[in-house]
């Protein structure tokens, strides 16, 4: 096994003392680098870049040919668990993801079967442990998965969505059928998340980017409780190390507390909140990831200079900070700009 080089990401994650903040991005492997943009035409789609793990290497190694990020992110997508489970994923162009079936009946979800990820996402393992060649510990790896929240929106509705309007109606009139939908992804997603660590991955992260959109009770009920049914079914160690998960709901600022509590190591913040509030309130039990506005990235570098100062001062000076994006970088943004940002948090950090 070939020793990590830098550890500060995962040190940060233990809430251990670290030479300076590390920092990845949400999206580092994007459209905004032409990089990229090359590497997605050669490959044909955006589904092709996936399922080629020598092309899924390439793009995930890409930023950090570039910057001095700390973590590398496996490059897939959350919507191939939807994908592995027959609905047939496509992306539109310009129009974001789009499935051939939906699911929303109570026979649709009764007949959705839960898929052997070692088999149908293969392909995904494969990367993982590509990628981890490749990297030969200079940075960890981190694999992610979507939440089943955020996933069923997607399989419910059949792509993007403003109001979540099939889901919720579900939610309220049939929650019996939403649940049975909702527990087929967390044990899929469990097995997901395990066959990725199994494969290499060093650290996990949960995306819940619609949790947000849920009123208290009904986050509690279809969201969190699900995330901590994942948690509680993870490998949390190995290769002699932990394997942190990290918990990101978007616009999920109200519930911290209750999201510390799961057992999970980590919270990913948006940008809504201030980290230093967020740091009061879960206090030693959690690292905090975050929490720039991605949007900061479209000013100026010294105002992005001084957002980030701003950011570091909130949090102070403790352990287990990881500083992120609140979400994704955009396609719009200027590498150059992304620089300035990695560069400024290497710099103040
Ligand atoms: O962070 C990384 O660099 C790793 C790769 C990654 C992608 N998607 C690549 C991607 C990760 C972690 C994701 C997660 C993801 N995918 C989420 C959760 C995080 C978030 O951003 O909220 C969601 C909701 C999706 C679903 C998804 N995939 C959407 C809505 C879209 C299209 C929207 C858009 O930005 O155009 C995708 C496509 C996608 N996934 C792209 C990338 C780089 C762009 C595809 C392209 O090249 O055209």
């Amino acid at each position: 096994m070939t020793e990590l080089k830098n550890d500060r990401f995962l040190k940060a994650l233990a809430r251990e003392p670290v030479d300076r903040t590390p920092i990845w991005m949400m999206r580092q492997a994007g459209r905004y680098l032409p990089e990229y943009r090359a590497s997605r035409a050669k490959a044909g789609s955006f589904m092709d870049l996936c399922t080629n793990p020598d092309m899924a290497c390439e793009v995930t190694m890409q930023p950090l040919e570039r910057y001095p990020l700390d973590a590398a992110i496996l490059f897939s997508d959350i919507l191939t668990i939807p994908d592995a489970m027959g609905l047939g994923l496509y992306f539109e162009t310009g129009e974001g993801p789009r499935f051939r079936k939906t699911v929303r009946t109570e026979a649709e979800v009764s007949a959705l079967e839960i898929p052997d990820v070692n088999t149908s996402l293969d392909y995904v393992m494969k990367a993982v442990s590509t990628i981890r060649g490749e990297l030969n510990g200079r940075v960890p790896l981190i694999g992610f998965s979507g939440s089943p929240w955020t996933l069923a929106t997607y399989m419910v509705e059949g792509g993007s969505s403003k109001d979540f309007r099939r889901l919720k109606a579900m939610i309220y009139d049939q929650p019996e059928i939403a649940h049975q939908l909702l527990d087929k992804l967390a044990q899929t997603v469990t097995a997901y998340l395990n066959a990725q660590i199994l494969s290499g991955a060093q650290a996990v992260q949960i995306f819940d980017t619609w949790g947000g959109a849920l009123s208290a009770s009904a986050y509690e009920e279809f969201s969190l409780s699900y995330m901590r049914q994942i948690v509680s079914g993870l490998i949390r160690e190995h290769e002699g190390r932990k394997v942190p998960v990290i918990l990101f709901t978007k616009n999920g600022g109200l519930w911290l507390e209750q999201m510390a509590d799961t057992g999970c190591d980590a919270l990913g913040l948006d940008w809504t909140i201030n980290i230093g509030d967020a740091r009061r309130r879960v206090g030693d039990r959690v690292a905090l990831q975050g929490n720039m506005d991605p949007a900061v990235l479209y000013a100026s570098p010294q105002t992005i200079r001084k957002e980030v100062k701003k950011i570091l001062t909130d949090f102070g000076d403790h352990p287990g900070h990881i500083f992120n994006l609140g979400h994704g970088i955009t396609p719009e943004v200027d590498p150059e700009h992304a620089k300035a940002f990695i560069e400024a948090v290497v710099e103040f950090g």
